[in-house]
């Protein structure tokens, strides 16, 4: 389990935590940012079957939780580590079906269902994790992220964090009968660790 200043890492639990993400597909407005979502909301059924596809790729997928008050837990041999860190208020995928091994290149999800946690810093707090955690540990080349051009929020924080925008899949995605691009950005090891001083 790894954290934040304050956030919580911890591993998505593909026998519990699926039920969460097919909550958060009920939201028409989280399905409509999120360019790996499935075009209607899945049975819960259809989303335990994915996670437990993918659970033996052994990639890494976090539930982002609100880092308790009396972190660090101390915990003892009986307690869950689950219900001590509380239910995920987002996810962090690097996604299977965009991690190319042999050039050591990957694409995030990321995303926080509930509105009421977006606009605080989270989402920053989210991405700058998953560089450090993808080129330290990871051992990454590149990270990339696809949003769709009306996702003003996350095409703002992506430029932030030192993204770079790539280039644009034209009009990919159909949104209340108008048609949007998608907007490609990544960032280098090189220009990561170049913005944390240790080039
Ligand atoms: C995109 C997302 C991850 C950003 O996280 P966040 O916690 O809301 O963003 P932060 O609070 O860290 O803000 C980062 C920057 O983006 C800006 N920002 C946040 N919300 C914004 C909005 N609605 N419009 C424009 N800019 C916005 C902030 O102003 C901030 O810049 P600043 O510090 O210069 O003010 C979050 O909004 C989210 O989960 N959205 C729904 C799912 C999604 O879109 N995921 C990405 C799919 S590619």
């Amino acid at each position: 389990m790894f954290n934040s200043k304050r956030l919580v890492f911890r591993a998505f639990n593909f026998e519990t935590d699926y039920n969460t993400l097919v909550q958060w597909q009920y939201n028409d407005e989280w399905r409509e940012f999120m360019t790996s979502a499935p075009l209607t909301p899945p049975s819960s059924e259809w989303m335990k079957n994915l996670y437990a596809e993918r659970a033996p790729t052994a990639l890494p997928m976090f539930a982002v939780c609100l880092k308790p008050e009396t972190w660090p837990l101390a915990l003892g041999p009986d307690d869950n580590l689950f219900k001590a860190v509380g239910p995920p208020i987002g996810v962090l995928n690097f996604m299977p079906a965009r991690f190319d091994f042999k050039n050591r290149s990957c694409e995030l999800a990321i995303g926080m269902s509930d509105p009421k946690h977006r606009g605080q810093g989270y989402g920053k707090e989210i991405i700058e994790w998953a560089f450090e955690y993808g080129f330290d540990q990871l051992a990454l080349h590149r990270i990339a992220l696809l949003s769709y051009s009306f996702n003003s929020a996350a095409i703002k924080l992506w430029r932030k964090v030192g993204m770079t925008e790539e280039g644009r899949l034209r009009k990919i995605y159909l949104r209340h009968g108008e048609w949007y691009d998608g907007v490609q950005f990544s960032i280098l090891e090189e220009e990561y660790f170049s913005r944390r001083g240790m080039a």
